[in-house]
């Protein structure tokens, strides 16, 4: 461990399979990562990371957000919406397309289930929050509460090589379209879909032969490695956001071992 290496507090945010929380916890134990997961949070109540979760003594809890989506709008109006709101909506580039009222009402659910949310991680104080397969959007209210602008803590994997085939389903996206390679991205989150500051980025190639079945499978893979690395560089210290020629921010991977490790997964990618 380097010694500026600090021990990670990870918050989890899942909806399914918990694959990749998995991959989190078994570098945690086999000592490639420096971090601790002081809970897992899952919208899905069904959700089988909560069980991988809890096989390793990790902490779970479950916000569903459905609960929200039952409410009328005058309930939700009358709730307990935070006194920011209305900058939350003007901010917002989540929703797009939808007339006033409806990106207002949606919000208005969103926020409400992040509210809930935040009650739960703020005891734990969590130095960075992944998600991991969390299939609900993500409010500048939320985001609020953990970004600033020189400091970003949410990191997001995402299974396609970004900003090509943002949106919910990367590999599907990425085949269909007769890509020859497909790629997996993890990324800070910012107010945008999949539009946060790049960390790392792996790809696999797509063969003539191949079903988005394999290709899900090589690029899984990829998500594994990829993304318990990038925690590791953020715990070391080996992160550092910089302004881009066009303001945007963009990160810097500081370890001299990057190149090889993207070299590596590069390799067990292509080899057949
Ligand atoms: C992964 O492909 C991830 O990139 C995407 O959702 C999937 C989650 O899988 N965001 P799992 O729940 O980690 O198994």
């Amino acid at each position: 461990m380097k010694e500026k290496t600090k021990k990670l507090k990870l918050a989890v945010l899942i909806s399914g399979g918990g694959t990749n929380l998995q991959a989190m916890i078994d570098h945690i134990e086999a000592g490639k990562l420096d971090a601790e997961i002081s809970v897992v949070v899952s919208n899905n109540p069904d959700a089988d990371g909560l069980i991988r979760a809890q096989k390793h003594g990790v902490p779970t809890a479950i916000v569903d957000y459905r609960n929200y989506g039952k409410k009328s709008l005058p309930e939700i109006v009358k709730g307990t919406l935070p006194k920011e709101f209305d900058e939350v909506v003007n901010r917002q580039r989540i929703y797009s397309g939808l007339p006033d009222g409806e990106v207002k009402d949606r919000l208005a659910r969103l926020v409400l289930a992040e509210q809930e949310v935040l009650a739960l991680l703020k005891p734990l104080n969590p130095d960075l929050i992944c998600l991991a397969g969390f299939m609900r959007l993500i409010s500048p209210y939320f985001i609020g509460h953990y970004n600033t602008k020189d400091r970003y803590r949410i990191m997001n994997i995402h299974p396609a090589l970004l900003p090509a085939f943002p949106g919910t389903d990367g590999y599907g996206d990425s085949f269909s379209y007769g890509c020859r390679f497909g790629g997996v991205t993890v990324h800070f989150v910012d107010e945008g879909e999949d539009t946060g500051p790049i960390i790392a980025q792996a790809i696999y190639p797509i063969w003539p032969e191949d079903t988005v079945e394999v290709i899900r499978k090589r690029g899984l893979e990829l998500e594994y490695a990829i993304y318990s690395q990038s925690i590791q560089w953020m715990a070391q210290g080996d992160l550092k956001l910089v302004s881009g020629e066009d303001g945007r921010p963009q990160v810097r991977i500081l370890d001299p071992k990057y190149p090889k490790f993207i070299e590596q997964l590069t390799q067990q990618a292509f080899s057949r």
